[in-house]
């Protein structure tokens, strides 16, 4: 399917079921990429039976076994192409996934977000989203659980993450909490993809540092 940054995501059935396997990087990476599976796997746990996260089987031994969720990902749609009604859900969905105690940390990228359409394609006029739009949330490796350290500060950063898209595609929808959440962005939310990268590779994102 495709390489990713922990290391590769492909499409595969298991029990009948069309599910996806996220493998760890290899090599070097052996051991610290089996590790953010693991705790991965550990982060799906807490979220089990939440609609618009995808289900989770488990650990084979290649990888963690997910339900393929059908949909593409948010980086795909242009400006004004996604709902009020999407991102009411995202929103609903993000507060679903903080009420389990965990922080995905990691909204800010697009294509870790994916839209379920319902409607049919030809059906939607130009400028008019389909109503119909629904948000699943995939890729929990550089989530964080409540009680850690960086919790409450990455929570922030997932609404951040939702007010910035909602101010992208929806503004006029922008809520008075978001808009001062846009207007008064802490360090986390300046940082968060190199802290991102931090998290899921410290080596990596510290030589970046150093070649910046
Ligand atoms: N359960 C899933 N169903 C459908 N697509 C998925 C699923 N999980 C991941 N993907 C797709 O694979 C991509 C990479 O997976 P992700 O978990 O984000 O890996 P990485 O940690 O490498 O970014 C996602 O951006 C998404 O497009
Ligand atoms: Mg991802």
């Amino acid at each position: 399917m495709r390489g990713g940054v922990q290391g590769s995501v492909r499409e595969v059935t298991h029990e009948g079921v069309a599910c996806v396997l996220k493998t760890p990087r290899g090599g070097m990476w052996a051991g610290p990429g089996r590790w953010m599976i693991r705790r991965e796997r550990r982060v799906y746990r807490e979220l089990e039976g939440l609609p618009g996260v995808p289900r989770c089987f488990g650990l084979t031994e290649e990888g963690l076994l997910l339900e393929a969720s059908p949909g593409r990902a948010l980086s795909e749609f242009r400006r004004g192409d996604i709902s009020v009604g999407f991102l009411d859900c995202l929103d609903s969905l993000i507060a679903g996934i903080h009420a389990r105690g965990v922080a995905h940390s990691d909204l800010k990228k697009r294509a870790n977000i994916l839209v379920r359409e319902k409607g049919r394609e030809g059906e939607r006029e130009k400028g008019n989203p389909g109503e119909e739009q629904s948000p699943v949330i995939v890729d929990f490796g550089a989530a964080f659980l409540k009680g850690e350290l960086l919790y409450e500060t990455f929570r922030r950063v997932d609404l951040a993450a939702a007010a910035k898209l909602r101010a992208h595609h929806q503004p006029e929808t922008l809520r008075t909490e978001q808009k001062y959440i846009l207007d008064h962005p802490t360090w986390a939310e300046r940082l968060s993809r190199f802290l991102v990268r931090a998290v899921r590779d410290p080596f990596r994102a510290i030589w970046k540092l150093e070649n910046l």
